[in-house]
């Protein structure tokens, strides 16, 4: 049998119920706030229930800090107490302090090759030159041969952020604490679905996560902040900044929900560094077998999430001795 540790009166306060083990004794299974600040990853095929658990916990935790949603389809509005609908109305501010900055950002975001991240940052002076990056492109004068050829690739990737009208403006990180209003208590839903082009979400959801990091550095917001990251798997690119992200953060008070349909896509450093793992049902052998292996299930363990039910799920969690399965309350 395995046991919750965390079951004396005083510690139930402490900590958000998850759900009860599914045999009896029907144990309460509490997660600690500290260990969601080591970072809880949900997986589960579409319409396993992810989104709906992602929701009851933002809900939860944002009474130890504030809770931050990256809304990938628009369906928190529900729970949210500040909605934020980017690409209609106001532009969503991006921080960005250095040029430089801003070249690293477009190579995740746009999978930029090399040569193309060169030439961005040969043209990008300042930080408000992303506004206006196609011009600069455009009335560039290529210097070599190989800059004609990246000129034009470049062009075609940047455009994917522009054409849609300005979505979003470069801001000094030193003024997002008026932009991004977080306050404790306070569930705050970026809501992407309006975007049109999946490198635009991505630039905004890498911009609310590089602004709550500048909050938590500076000191500008002192409580937790746990933010929800919706369909993981379509916010990275090929480099590891989530990856960077996940291990950087946990020291300042900032927790992920790292949510995705595709375990075999993640990179196994995300695996490492999400301290609470919660699988729904999963149906491809494959991203059973990354998720088994990378929780080290036993093999009647792993032939249970295929099974899995709306409300079941297997956790693993600082607080259980070995991943069990569990009834979601
Ligand atoms: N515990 C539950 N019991 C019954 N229906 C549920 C439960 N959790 C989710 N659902 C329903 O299943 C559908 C998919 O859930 P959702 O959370 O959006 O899944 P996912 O994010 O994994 O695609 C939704 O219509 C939701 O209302
Ligand atoms: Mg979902």
């Amino acid at each position: 049998m395995v046991y919750s540790t965390y079951n004396s009166s005083n510690e139930i306060e402490d900590g958000v119920l998850l759900g009860r083990t599914s045999t009896p004794p029907r144990i309460p299974i509490y997660v600690k706030q500290a260990d969601f600040l080591r970072h809880c990853l949900i997986v589960g095929t579409t319409g396993s229930g992810k989104t709906s658990l992602a929701m009851k916990l933002a809900n939860e935790l944002k009474r130890y800090g504030a809770s931050v949603v990256l809304d990938w389809y628009g369906e928190y509005s529900r729970v949210g107490d500040y909605i934020v609908d980017v690409g209609v109305g106001e532009p969503v501010a991006i921080p960005i302090e250095d040029p430089l900055d801003a070249v690293f950002l477009l190579e995740e975001v746009l999978d930029l090759s090399s040569p193309q991240a060169y030439l961005l940052a040969k043209l990008l002076k300042k930080p408000k030159d992303l506004e206006r990056v196609i011009d600069l492109i455009e009335t560039y004068e290529p210097e070599a041969r190989w800059e004609v050829e990246t000129k034009a690739s470049l062009m075609r990737k940047v455009s994917l952020l522009l054409k849609y009208g300005k979505v979003f403006k470069v801001v000094q990180p030193s003024e997002v604490d008026r932009l991004v209003e977080f306050s404790k208590g306070r569930l705050t839903v970026f809501n992407l679905s309006n975007l049109k082009t999946l490198e635009l979400r991505r630039l905004v959801a890498l911009g609310v996560l590089n602004a709550v990091k500048y909050l938590k550095e500076r000191g500008v917001f002192k409580d937790s902040v746990f933010v929800v990251v919706e369909e993981a798997h379509n916010v990275m690119a090929k480099s590891k900044f989530l990856q960077k992200y996940l291990a950087e953060v946990r020291k300042l008070g900032i927790g992920l929900i790292v949510v995705t349909q595709s375990p075999a896509g993640l990179d196994y450093e995300i695996m490492n560094n999400t301290n609470i793992k919660v699988v729904k049902a999963l149906k491809s052998a494959d991203d059973i077998s990354a998720i088994s292996k990378s929780m080290n299930l036993d093999a009647k363990v792993a032939s249970l999430i295929n099974k899995l039910g709306y409300n079941e799920a297997v956790v693993e969690a600082p607080s259980l001795i070995e991943p069990i399965l569990i009834e979601l309350t």
